[in-house]
């Protein structure tokens, strides 16, 4: 793609004009567009960036080992790991509303993310995938009513606080050439085309309390349902599939008993940019192949349902 090809050269001379020999720091959401800034700066200044990646516990099955891997191993970018995984499931204990648990993550991130650039030290610059829509969003809200649908987490007053300059080398792109540039640079397929993820991750898809036994069971009948997804080769049409836990329990039947366990909505839809969506027309012999796998296989679940509603009226999450 020679746009993308001609994008990544004027930015590596755009990241190098701004950041000179100075140090800079980048946070890792586990996500793509972090993921593509951060391996643009290092393509730019190379060891003049370190990487941090706040692992709050509230991902997917599997995937913080994967951003681990694929920077450390992949690509010898120098990452720091925190795994602060006890500090958000204990701030979040007995927190329902959704807009309280994102403050906490919220709150809690940037304080676990300043704490390590503190120790890190000297760092003039921090790096940010912020994307044009994201810069569009942010500039209509200000201006517009005071009441947001749901509080987007970033590191709100950070560079401020510590003195430091933003490097942001994907504002100006959008979601689809954001991915175009990370294939450009050489990131795997299989992690440029992943599902957008919500920074507050799985905390906002257990409606009610996150505990860790709500995520445990919500992790793997996930990663059940993403599989199924992947293997009917539906993965790269659907904008965002995942799973949420609900704290509704039904009864059901199991060999010669009765049980009485959760149930669990899959949600799966197709949009552009993720303000419209709308569900997506599954065939039933997949939903039911689906939910026989998850109910077989992770205890904890008894029952499953599908979400039929588009945006608008719901929204994509369901906190
Ligand atoms: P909704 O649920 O508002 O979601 O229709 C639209 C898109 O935004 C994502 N989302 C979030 N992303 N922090 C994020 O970084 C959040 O608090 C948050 N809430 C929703 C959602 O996954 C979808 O892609």
């Amino acid at each position: 793609d020679w746009t993308m090809a001609a994008y990544r050269e004027e930015m590596i001379g755009k990241i190098r004009a701004q950041v000179g020999s100075g140090r800079v720091i980048c946070g890792l959401s586990g996500g793509v567009d972090s993921a593509v800034a951060a391996v643009l700066i290092h393509e730019a200044i190379g060891d003049q960036l370190t990487c941090v990646f706040v692992d709050h516990g509230l991902m997917r099955k599997g995937e913080a080992d994967q951003v681990v891997s694929l920077f450390r191993g992949h690509y010898n970018i120098p990452l720091v790991h925190v795994d602060a995984s006890d500090k958000f499931i204990g701030e979040l204990a007995g927190v329902s509303d959704p807009e309280r648990k994102r403050k906490i993550i919220g709150r809690l991130f940037v304080e676990v993310f300043e704490e390590e650039a503190k120790k890190i030290g000297g760092a003039g610059f921090l790096a940010q995938g912020t994307l044009y829509p994201d810069v569009i969003e942010s500039v209509s809200f200000s201006g517009g009513p005071s009441v947001t649908i749901k509080s987007h987490h970033n590191v709100g007053g950070l560079p401020e606080r510590m003195n430091m300059k933003l490097v942001e080398p994907l504002r100006e792109l959008f979601k689809d050439e954001v991915r175009a540039l990370g294939r450009e640079l050489g990131l795997p397929d299989a992690f440029v085309g992943r599902h957008p993820f919500p920074g507050p991750g799985l905390a906002i898809r257990c409606p009610g309390e996150v505990t860790p036994e709500k995520l445990a069971i919500l992790r793997e009948a996930d990663a059940i349902y993403l599989d199924e997804i992947r293997k009917a080769g539906l993965y790269d049409t659907i904008w965002q599939a995942f799973a949420v836990l609900t704290d509704v329990r039904t009864v059901g039947v199991m060999g010669d008993g009765r049980t009485y366990d959760r149930v669990l909505a899959l949600r799966a839809v197709t949009s552009v940019d993720g303000m419209t969506a709308d569900f997506y027309s599954f065939d039933m012999a997949f939903l039911g192949r689906t939910a026989t796998r998850i109910i077989n296989e992770v205890r904890g679940i008894n029952r499953v349902t599908y979400d039929i509603t588009s945006k608008p009226p719901g929204t994509i999450e369901w906190e």
